[in-house]
């Protein structure tokens, strides 16, 4: 099986899961025991928060330790609100947002919060003007995301960051497909999600960075662990390995990037050398090397997925979330995409274990679905 599916989720880094082996073997204590087996399980985690706030060039106490990305952006959403008045009651949101954050942001409206969403153009980009617009003098916060998922358009959050600081609001940005990929600078947010298991570390585990100027009231008074927000005993293995993980890609990013940019234009390349009708969707400019947003015109994104996964190549039709939803695909449908168009997108995204020699593999293996499914649809 080729995996390229590693939006989704990547496999472990031997050095993390070693850590991960060691630290349960022998530094099973809890982290809030005053004993010395808990003191050595507390070293570990406080130089697992050093070693993101590194990688987020934020301060250590900073990092607030969770159970994966759609936990920290909830809790870290939350966080921000509870530091504001309630006379400010208005949200901005991305219409393009993972469905952690979605979900969230329908609750919040529910609970009596004026929600605005910001589309994107074609090419899956926010308009800074557009935004401007939309902020009123009762806008409390706006959450968006640095890279979408599906087709990896990047955002420009330096300059959301300055807006928001301009306006004097409160920015969080889920981060969880840049982080460690690339930089990501604290101080042009108030909070950043990010999660362990897409650099290569294990699943169940993610944090977030909440700035030192956020004055929160844990939604729980009494918790004790990560500043009253996230309650429960930490899983310190899970950390520690997904430190490790972090550092290590973080290191390895920019030969990544180069690496994962040939690949990505090499198979786009493939496929309009074999004559493949096939739409790179989201802007080249501004785009994670790692993620090919793909429309193979006439074909089912579905069909093609299980077409590719019975042949041996493990692609996705985005978000792991909406799959089985048979909807088309929302990012596409912000991007202006039709129905027909939506339902066509599938999503390449590559990691550690692509190389060169799977291109002409992958390209030929679609040639003949492609094929087999046009032949079919003559008769
Ligand atoms: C952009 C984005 N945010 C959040 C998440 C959720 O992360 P986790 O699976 O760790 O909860 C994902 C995972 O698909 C994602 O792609």
């Amino acid at each position: 099986m080729i995996y390229l599916d590693h939006a989704a989720t990547t496999p472990t880094h031997d050095t993390a899961l070693e850590v991960f082996v060691n630290v349960s073997k022998h530094y099973y204590g809890n982290p809030s025991s005053l004993h010395d087996i808990g003191a050595e399980a507390k070293q570990l985690l406080e130089a697992s928060r050093r070693t993101l706030a590194k990688i987020l060039n934020a301060e250590t106490d900073e990092i607030i330790f969770t159970g994966g990305g759609s936990e920290s952006n909830q809790l870290a959403i939350k966080a921000l609100l509870s530091s504001v008045d309630s006379t400010k009651n208005h949200l901005i949101v991305s219409e393009v947002e993972h469905s952690s954050v979605r979900n969230l942001f329908e609750q919040l409206e529910r609970s009596g919060f004026i929600v605005s969403k910001i589309g994107v153009d074609s090419l899956g980009r926010i308009s800074i003007n557009e935004l401007e617009n939309l902020i009123t003098e009762r806008t409390a916060l706006i959450s968006i995301q640095h890279a979408n998922s599906e087709t990896g358009v990047i955002q420009d959050v330096e300059k959301i960051g300055l807006l928001t600081k301009k306006h004097g609001l409160l920015f969080h940005s889920d981060c969880v497909q840049t982080f460690c990929k690339i930089g990501i600078e604290s101080k042009w947010f108030d909070a950043v999600s990010v999660s362990s298991h897409k650099v290569y570390g294990p699943k169940g585990v993610g944090a977030f960075y909440l700035s030192k100027s956020i004055d929160f009231k844990p939604e729980v008074p009494g918790t004790s662990q990560e500043k009253g927000i996230k309650a429960g005993t930490q899983n310190v293995a899970g950390i520690a390995s997904f430190a490790t993980a972090a550092k290590l890609t973080y290191a390895n990013r920019a030969d990544e990037y180069v690496r994962l940019t040939m690949l990505r234009s090499k198979i786009i390349e493939g496929f309009k050398n074999s004559g493949i009708e096939c739409v790179d969707e989201g802007s080249t400019e501004n785009k994670l090397s790692n993620i090919l947003g793909l429309r193979f015109i006439g074909m089912e994104g579905q069909f093609l997925m299980l077409e590719c996964s019975q042949t041996g190549l493990a692609i996705s039709t985005g978000s792991a979330c909406q799959v089985g939803s048979e909807k088309p695909n929302r990012t596409m449908k912000a991007m202006g995409r039709t129905d027909e168009e939506a339902i066509e997108f599938v999503r390449l995204s590559l990691g550690s274990e692509n190389n060169e020699e799977q291109i002409d593999v992958i390209i030929q293996k679609i040639e003949v679905i492609l094929n087999r499914h046009f032949a079919k649809a003559k008769f």
